[in-house]
This record gives structure tokens, sequence and C-alpha cells, in this order.
């Protein structure tokens, strides 16, 4: 066929070792694989002078801001060749995961999160603390799941029998998260307290009713206090009381301060707020002494009101009213008393004389037992005094007797400070709330609202998923919207006790460092 190229032609046009020769694409692979390997030898070489700081360069990234002066000690968090991270597949093949704990553990402890967990489930401190995810990011809002997986089912996780808490916990919403347990059971407390009354202006519920003013405040620096809680255009002695929530449950201890001399070092120690997580606990001095004084006898032209002690049981009350009335008895009329005789001296060996007591002394004797068993009286059974706020622990009637001290005792108020042992809270983080919208209950315009101490007005779950819940509108009024993880609510090394806080001393390392241990993260 014409044109047709023969073997020889091509042969001379297409050189025999044409395959020999690399042409530049060949070229430049090879070039580009050279200046790789250089670079790489290089970026080692570069990354092993500089002591530490190069080994940045293998680093995921930056590590949370608690731990940036470790940025680039890599060897304070990781044992060499053996990968944390859960994520790393190669750890359930090598093993290892919990290698590092022990690092962790040099600079804090992660105290158990419960006794009652299967050791072997528990996982490495790494796989929920997960770092290099930025300075910013936060190593302790974890995913709902690092707790759902043993929490979803719970009996399948506990060591020994079942959980003593809900089985099936898998989301914080309505029917996935059981409602708290002080709203399944009973007040703890025994402190008698009605909230209607006290927060109704004057302390009265009926329209007959004696309001209680300001005037009825004996001291006057109570109702100064009083009256400056009152906030309306300084109102006069006449105005019934009207009593805030703040009068009674406050979160820093400012009032407390507020008697004591501006220069009075107490001030100084004193913090002019606390950490305001909870209330303050009420104490009879600070918010009911004002109302409510332990007078047995009210003031004459004579002598000052006899007022007693709080805190007392009744048999040590019993002293200080002997005592009270023997001084009252000396200062009165029994002044001759002191100038009785005294019994005749014995020499040694001699039997004493019995001493005889005068008629005096035997009408003092009966005359003070007399008052002090009247004071009990008016202190145990009358109805404005110990018994109106407290349980006895035996009807106060069949102790009281004059030649028997009083063996019944007043039951310890035990008002709870924490209602939520396993679950933390927080006021401030709610403070631009109105007090109402979690304690309705304490308003005396609540059509329930509480009568008696044994009303648990702590909020339930119904209340919290109105923010803490996925953001959504409902028919133009808008849910939800705060964040509702698990660790929001919860702490998780406690071993049982969650109010156990950060400062608990379960969370300290075994060993305290130097400065250059801790630096260098080598102790
Ligand atoms: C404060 C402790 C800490 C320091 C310091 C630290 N890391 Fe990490 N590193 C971690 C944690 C925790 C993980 C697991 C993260 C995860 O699983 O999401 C991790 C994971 C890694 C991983 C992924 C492989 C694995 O083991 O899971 C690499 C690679 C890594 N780090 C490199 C470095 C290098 C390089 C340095 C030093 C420059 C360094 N890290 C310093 C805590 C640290
Ligand atoms: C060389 C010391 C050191 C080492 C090692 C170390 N940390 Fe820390 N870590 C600190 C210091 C300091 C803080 C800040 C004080 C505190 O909260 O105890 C901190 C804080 C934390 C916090 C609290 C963070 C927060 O936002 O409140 C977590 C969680 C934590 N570390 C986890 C780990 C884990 C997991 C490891 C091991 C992979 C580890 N740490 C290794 C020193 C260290
Ligand atoms: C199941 C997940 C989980 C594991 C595993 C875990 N932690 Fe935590 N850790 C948390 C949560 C949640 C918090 C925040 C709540 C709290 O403080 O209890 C936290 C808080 C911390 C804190 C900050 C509080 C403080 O005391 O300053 C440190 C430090 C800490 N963990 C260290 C560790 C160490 C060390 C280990 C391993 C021995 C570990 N954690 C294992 C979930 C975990
Ligand atoms: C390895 C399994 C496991 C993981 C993961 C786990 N828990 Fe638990 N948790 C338990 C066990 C077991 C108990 C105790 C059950 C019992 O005593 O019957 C418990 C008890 C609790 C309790 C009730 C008792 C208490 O001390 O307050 C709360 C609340 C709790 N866990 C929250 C959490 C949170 C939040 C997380 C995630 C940060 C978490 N748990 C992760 C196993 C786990
Ligand atoms: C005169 C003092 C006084 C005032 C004012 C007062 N409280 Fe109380 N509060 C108490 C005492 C005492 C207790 C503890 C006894 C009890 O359980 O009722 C208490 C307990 C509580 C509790 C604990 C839960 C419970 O059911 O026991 C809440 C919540 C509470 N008060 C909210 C309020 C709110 C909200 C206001 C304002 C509307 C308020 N209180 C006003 C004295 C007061
Ligand atoms: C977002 C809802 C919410 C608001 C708003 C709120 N509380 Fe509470 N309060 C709670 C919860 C929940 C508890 C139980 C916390 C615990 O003790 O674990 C509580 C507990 C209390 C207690 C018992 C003692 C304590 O601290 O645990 C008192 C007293 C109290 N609240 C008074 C008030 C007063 C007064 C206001 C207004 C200034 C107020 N609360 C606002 C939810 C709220
Ligand atoms: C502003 C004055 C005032 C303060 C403060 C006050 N109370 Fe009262 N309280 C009254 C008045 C008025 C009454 C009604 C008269 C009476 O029964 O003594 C009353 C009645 C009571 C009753 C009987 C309630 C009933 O339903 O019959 C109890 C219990 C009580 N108070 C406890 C307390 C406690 C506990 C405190 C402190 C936490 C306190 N009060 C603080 C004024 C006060
Ligand atoms: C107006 C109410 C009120 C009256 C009246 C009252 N108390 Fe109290 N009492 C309290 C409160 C509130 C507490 C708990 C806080 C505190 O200690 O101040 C308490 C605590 C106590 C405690 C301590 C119990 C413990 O274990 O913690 C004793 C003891 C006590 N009172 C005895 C008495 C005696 C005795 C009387 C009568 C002379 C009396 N109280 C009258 C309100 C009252
Ligand atoms: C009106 C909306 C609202 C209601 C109702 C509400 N919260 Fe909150 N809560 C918030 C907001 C906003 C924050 C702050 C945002 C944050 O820290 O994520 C918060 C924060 C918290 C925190 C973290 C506090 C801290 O500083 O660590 C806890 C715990 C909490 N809420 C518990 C509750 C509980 C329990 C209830 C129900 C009794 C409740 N909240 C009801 C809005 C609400
Ligand atoms: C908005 C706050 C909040 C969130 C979010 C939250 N909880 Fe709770 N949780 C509580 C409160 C409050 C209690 C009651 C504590 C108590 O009774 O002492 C509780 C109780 C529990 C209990 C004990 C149940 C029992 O038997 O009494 C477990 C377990 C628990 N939560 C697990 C979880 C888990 C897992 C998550 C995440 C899926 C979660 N919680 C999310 C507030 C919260």
């Amino acid at each position: 066929m014409a044109g047709q190229e023969t073997g020889k032609q091509r042969a001379s046009r297409i050189p025999l070792d044409y395959y020999k020769h690399p042409d530049w694409v060949q070229r430049w692979k090879l070039r580009l694989t050279v200046i790789a390997v250089v670079l790489a030898i290089a970026w080692c070489g570069a990354s092993l002078v500089g002591a530490g700081q190069g080994n940045r360069t293998f680093s995921r990234g930056p590590v949370a801001s608690v731990h940036a002066a470790w940025d680039a000690e890599c060897s304070a968090c990781h044992v060499p060749f053996k990968p944390m991270g859960q994520n790393a597949g190669v750890s359930t093949l090598i093993g290892g995961a919990h290698a590092s704990d022990a690092l962790c553990t040099n600079c804090h402890a992660g105290p158990p999160h419960s006794n009652r967990q299967k050791p072997a489930e528990v996982q490495a401190c790494a796989s929920c603390h997960r770092d290099h995810r930025g300075r910013e990011a936060s190593l302790v809002q974890l995913a709902d799941k690092d707790c759902t997986r043993c929490h979803a089912d719970l009996n399948l996780h506990v060591a020994q029998g079942v959980a003593k808490y809900e089985n099936n916990v898998s989301l914080f919403a309505k029917g996935k998260h059981p409602d708290f347990r002080p709203l399944r059971s009973q007040d703890p407390g025994r402190l008698k307290f009605n909230h209607k009354l006290h927060m109704a202006p004057g302390q009265v519920l009926t329209s007959d009713g004696k309001p209680w003013r300001l005037a009825d405040i004996a001291d006057p620096a109570e109702r100064e206090r009083y009256r400056n809680q009152m906030r309306s255009t300084t109102p006069s002695d006449d105005v019934p009381v009207q009593l805030s929530c703040a009068s009674c449950h406050q979160l820093d201890s400012g009032d407390f301060a507020a008697n004591l001399p501006a220069d009075s070092p107490a001030k100084v120690l004193l913090p002019p707020r606390a950490a305001g997580a909870y209330m303050l606990p009420i104490t009879y001095d600070n918010q009911c002494k004002a109302c409510h004084p332990l007078t047995v006898e009210p003031a004459t032209k004579g002598s000052k009101p006899l007022t007693v002690p709080h805190r007392m049981e009744p048999d040590a009350l019993r002293d200080f009213l002997v005592n009270a009335y023997v001084g009252r008895y000396i200062a009165g009329s029994g002044a001759a008393l002191l100038d009785a005789p005294l019994p005749k001296r014995t020499r040694p060996g001699e039997a004493p004389e019995p001493v005889k007591p005068s008629p005096e002394q035997e009408k003092a004797k009966t005359a003070i037992a007399e008052q002090v068993l009247n004071a009990e009286k008016i202190l145990y059974l009358g109805k404005q005094t110990c018994g109106e706020c407290h349980y006895y622990t035996a009807p106060p009637g069949d102790g009281l007797r004059v030649d028997a001290r009083p063996s019944f005792k007043i039951e310890p108020p035990q008002v709870p400070s924490v209602w939520f042992t396993h679950a933390k809270f927080n006021h401030v983080s709610h403070k631009a709330l109105d007090c109402k919208a979690c304690h309705a209950r304490a308003y005396p315009d609540d059509p329930q609202a509480s009568t008696v101490a044994a009303d648990v007005m702590i909020p339930g779950i119904d209340n919290c998923i109105q923010c803490h819940a996925p953001s959504s509108d409902s028919g133009g009024k808008p849910q939800g919207g705060v964040r509702f993880g698990c660790t929001e609510c919860h702490s998780y090394h406690h071993g049982d006790a969650a109010p156990a806080g950060l400062g608990a001393a379960a969370r300290k390392p075994q060993r305290t460092l130097t400065i250059q241990e801790f630096l260098s993260g080598k102790p």
C-alpha cells in the first residue's frame, strides 16, 4: 500500500533508546520526589532543633487555654507511640488508651464518677476531655453521648445489682429524664413556716386581723432595717410591714455585715458577695428575731425585759433561767440573802454540822423555782414561743417539773440549703428572672400559695424545659434555645456527692509540684 511506513523507516525515526529517555513529566516526577524528601528531612530536622517548639509541627492544633503552657510539651500529656484519642482506631488494636491517664493525674486527679461503675468500662481521660480543638474550646462541655453510653440503660453498667437511679436517661426532655427527687419525696425540713402569711402586707390573711406594723418591732435598729427594705418613700411607723423575698433570702453576705461599724475588720473579711449559686441558710437572729423575740417577761417600769438566748436546748435554758431569776431576786427583795451567816468552820475529823436553810432562803427557793417554771410554760406551751417555729422530741407538758430537768429537746430544723444533691444549680445564672417564674407558691396571690413549710416549692422539669430545650416556636411564642446538655447541670467526678465541687480534696493530685516540674510537665 502506497505511503505505508516500513519497519526500517520507523526505526530510523524513533531512537532505539526512546524509552530510556525520561520526558519532562518523568523528570519532574523525580525532581519533585527528591524535593519532597529533602523538605521532609529539613522539616524533621528543623523540628528537632529549637527545643520543643518544633514539636508543634506534629500537633493537631492548639490545646485549650488552661493547657496553653504545655502546647509544645507533648510529653506532658502523651506517652510516645500510645495513641490516646478514642477516635484513633489503632488504640483499640495496640491498646494503651489509658496510658496517658497517669500523666493527666500528675497535675489534677479525675476522681471516680461512681463507686458502682464497672471499672473496665470507664474511658480514658482523653476520650471525654478532647484537646487540640483551639484555645477557646471547652474541655468540659461534653456531648450527651459521653454520658448516655451508660445512662441510656444504666442497669447494664452497674457493677452489682440494679441501678439506684433512673435507668433510662437519654435526653433532657419530658419522659426521657426523670423529674427531680425533691419533688418526689417529702420536705425534710422540721421548721414551721408560712410563706403566704409572711408575704402578705402586715402578716395578716383575714380582713379583720390586726396587721403587724413597723411600730410593733421592738428593737429600733431592726425597725429601721425593715423600714429600709420597704422601698416606698420612708414609710411611717403605722404602715403594715411588707416583706420581700430578699428580707429572708440572700445570695450574698451584705446583710450580715450591715450592722457592723464601717471600720470593723469583719467588713474586710466578709466578701461583698459570695459565689451566689444557692441562697444563704435562714438564721433566727437575722431573719426572725425582729418580729419574734424570745421575751419571757416584757419590760416593766423597774426592770428590763427578760429575753432568753436562742439555740439553747431546754435543759441548758433551765440553767439560764435559774441564774437570771436568782439575779433578779437578789437585785430585788432578796438582797438580805447575801448577809446570811456562813456555816460554822469544822476541824479535821469533825463531822460538819448540818446546815438548815433559813426561812428566807426557803422562801427564795420556792419563789425562784416558781418563776422558772412559769417562764418555761410560756416558752414551751405558749403559742408565741419556741413551739411556734419548732417541733419538740416529746410533749413538753410532761417534762415541766421543778424537781426534774427538762428532758425533751428541740427537733433540729434541718432546712436543706441545697436541694439537688445530684445536680448543680445557680441562681446567679437566672438572675434576670423574677423569683415568681420558679417559686410562684411563695406569693400570697397564687391560688396554691404555700401555708406550711412542708410544701416543696422547688420547680420541676416542666419549668426548666421551657428554656433548656431545642429552640422552637409554638404559635408565635418562642420556646427553648438554652443549652440542655447533661454537663450543663451535672458534674462527673464526684463519686455520688454532686455538690463536691472543683475544690474538693479528691481532686488534688497525689503530689504537688515545684514551679519547674509544673512548667516542664515532667514531675
Ligand atoms: C494538655 C495535654 C496535651 C498536650 C500538651 C498535647 N496533647 Fe496531643 N492530644 C491530647 C488529647 C487529649 C488528645 C486526644 C484528642 C481526641 O481524641 O480528640 C490528643 C491527640 C493527639 C493526636 C492524635 C492521636 C492521638 O493520640 O489521639 C496527635 C497526633 C497529637 N495529640 C499530637 C500532639 C503533639 C505533637 C503535641 C505537642 C506539640 C501534643 N499533642 C500535646 C492532649 C495533649
Ligand atoms: C502539667 C500539668 C497538666 C497536665 C499534664 C494536664 N493538665 Fe489539665 N490542667 C492543668 C491546669 C493547671 C489546669 C487549670 C487548673 C484546673 O482546672 O485544675 C488544667 C485544667 C484541666 C481541665 C479543666 C478545664 C476547664 O475548662 O475547667 C481539664 C478537663 C483537664 N485539665 C484535663 C486534662 C487531661 C484529660 C489531661 C491529660 C490528657 C491533662 N489535663 C493534663 C494542668 C495539666
Ligand atoms: C465520661 C467522661 C469523663 C471522663 C472519662 C473523665 N472526665 Fe474529667 N470531667 C468530665 C466532666 C463532665 C467534667 C465537668 C464536670 C465536673 O467538674 O465534674 C470534668 C471535669 C474535669 C476536670 C476539671 C475540674 C477540676 O477539678 O478542675 C478535670 C481536671 C478532669 N475532669 C480531669 C480528668 C481526668 C484526669 C480524667 C481521667 C482520670 C478524667 N477527667 C476523665 C468528664 C469526664
Ligand atoms: C461508664 C458508665 C458511665 C458513664 C460514661 C457515665 N455514668 Fe453516670 N453513673 C454511672 C453509674 C454506674 C452510676 C451509679 C448508679 C448506681 O449507683 O446505681 C451513675 C450515676 C450518675 C448520676 C446519679 C448519681 C450522682 O452521683 O449524682 C448522675 C447524675 C450521673 N451519673 C450523671 C452522669 C453524667 C452527666 C455523665 C456524663 C458526663 C455520666 N453520668 C457518665 C455510670 C456512668
Ligand atoms: C420571713 C422570712 C421569709 C421570707 C420573706 C420568704 N421566705 Fe422563703 N423561706 C423561709 C424559711 C424559714 C424557709 C425554710 C422553711 C420552709 O421550708 O418553708 C424558706 C424556704 C424557701 C424555699 C425552699 C423550698 C421550700 O419549699 O421550702 C424557697 C424556694 C423559698 N423559700 C422562696 C421564697 C420566695 C420566692 C420568697 C419571696 C416571694 C420567699 N421565699 C420569702 C423564709 C422566708
Ligand atoms: C430558674 C428558676 C429559679 C429562679 C428564677 C429562682 N429560683 Fe430559687 N431555686 C430554684 C431551684 C431549681 C432551686 C433548688 C436548687 C438547689 O438547692 O439545688 C432553688 C432553691 C431556692 C431556695 C432554697 C435554698 C437554695 O438556695 O437551694 C430559696 C430560698 C430560693 N430558691 C429562693 C429564690 C429567690 C428569693 C429567688 C428570686 C431572687 C429565686 N429563688 C429565683 C430555681 C429558681
Ligand atoms: C416582719 C415581721 C416578721 C418576721 C421577720 C417573721 N415573722 Fe413570723 N410572724 C409574724 C407575724 C405578725 C405573725 C402572726 C402572729 C403570730 O402568730 O405570731 C407570724 C407568724 C409566724 C408563725 C405562725 C404561722 C401560722 O401559720 O400560724 C410562724 C411559724 C412564724 N411566724 C415563723 C417565722 C420564722 C421562722 C421567721 C424567720 C425566718 C419569721 N417568722 C419571721 C411576723 C414576722
Ligand atoms: C421565729 C421562729 C423561731 C423561734 C420562736 C425559735 N426558734 Fe429556734 N430556730 C429557728 C431557726 C430558723 C433555726 C435554724 C437557724 C438558726 O440556728 O438560727 C433555729 C434553730 C434552733 C436550734 C438549733 C437546732 C439544731 O440542731 O441546729 C435550737 C436548739 C433552737 N432553735 C432552740 C430554740 C428554743 C429553745 C426556742 C425557744 C426559746 C426557739 N428555738 C425559738 C427559729 C425559731
Ligand atoms: C427563662 C429561661 C430559663 C429557665 C426557666 C431555666 N433556665 Fe437554667 N439557664 C438559663 C440560661 C439563659 C442560662 C445561662 C446559659 C448557659 O449557661 O448556658 C442557664 C443556665 C443554667 C445552668 C448552668 C449554670 C452555671 O452557671 O453553670 C443550670 C445548671 C441551669 N440553668 C439549671 C436550670 C434548672 C434546673 C432549671 C429548672 C428548675 C432552669 N435552669 C430553668 C435559662 C433558664
Ligand atoms: C437543665 C438541667 C439538667 C440537664 C440538662 C440534665 N439534667 Fe439530669 N438532673 C437534673 C436535676 C435538677 C436532677 C435532680 C437531682 C436531684 O434529685 O438531686 C437530675 C437528675 C438526674 C439523674 C438522677 C435520677 C434519679 O434517679 O434521681 C440522672 C441519672 C441524670 N439526671 C442524668 C442526666 C443525663 C444523662 C443528662 C443528659 C442526657 C441529664 N441528666 C441532663 C438536671 C438536669
